[in-house]
């Protein structure tokens, strides 16, 4: 791993995004000035095409090569290896997942400590997992919204950076709801990342 976001060496530090979808908050996040060098997803995406549109490299590993299908058990190991190769020889200093819908395994979490960020569709505590949507609208709550927090083993867990409210409405469905906590993401997620940049890397 690159050090100079640790070490506050003087070369600008790198940030990775890791994507499955639509992209929407990558595109916030390069929109916003971030230092993204490396876009990554686990499959053939949007965020592919937005990264390429941005002449940013970019990498798919594939979770099918690792044997992945859908309820069976699969060598997430080695995707979480091949993850932490590429976003070494890289030398990138922090990870966004921004929709990356692969949990990974924890020996990254060891590896880029502190240094791989997440933005989830729920006020954390509440909702963790990844129909946190749903679970707002079944729970009948009027208020949920969105958290940028430092990513763990434990899935949705670690420090929360950042939190925004969003209403629920009446006859939201998932998608309107999950539409209107993405605009809020959107905002809340480059600002996070800015201000956690400048948190393990001050400027001089
Ligand atoms: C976001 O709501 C994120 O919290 C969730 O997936 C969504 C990604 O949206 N994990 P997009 O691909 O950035 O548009």
């Amino acid at each position: 791993m690159s050090t100079g976001a640790s070490t506050g060496s003087s070369s600008p530090p790198r940030l990775a995004v890791l994507a499955s979808g639509t992209g929407s908050n990558l595109e916030a996040i390069i929109a916003a000035d971030l230092p993204v060098a490396l876009v990554l997803t686990d499959r053939s995406c949007h965020a592919m095409d937005i990264a390429r549109r941005h002449n940013i490299p970019a990498a798919v590993i594939d979770r099918r090569r690792f044997g992945f299908r859908p309820r069976t058990s699969w060598d997430r190991a080695g995707f979480t290896k091949a993850v932490m190769s590429e976003l070494q020889d890289r030398r990138i200093d922090l990870v966004a997942m921004a929709g990356f819908m692969t949990v990974l395994e924890g020996t990254i979490f060891a590896t880029f400590q502190e240094r791989i960020l997440n933005t989830h569709p729920s006020l954390l505590p509440r909702f963790r997992g990844h129909d946190a949507v749903p679970q707002a609208l079944s729970a009948r709550v009027n208020v949920t919204g969105c958290t940028v927090h430092i990513a763990t083993p434990a899935l949705d867990s670690g420090r929360i950076l950042a939190q925004a409210t969003v209403p629920v409405l009446a006859g939201d469905t998932e998608a309107s709801l999950h539409e209107r906590i993405k605009t809020a993401e959107r905002r809340v997620y480059p600002a996070a990342i800015r201000d956690y940049l400048t948190e393990i890397a001050p400027s001089p």
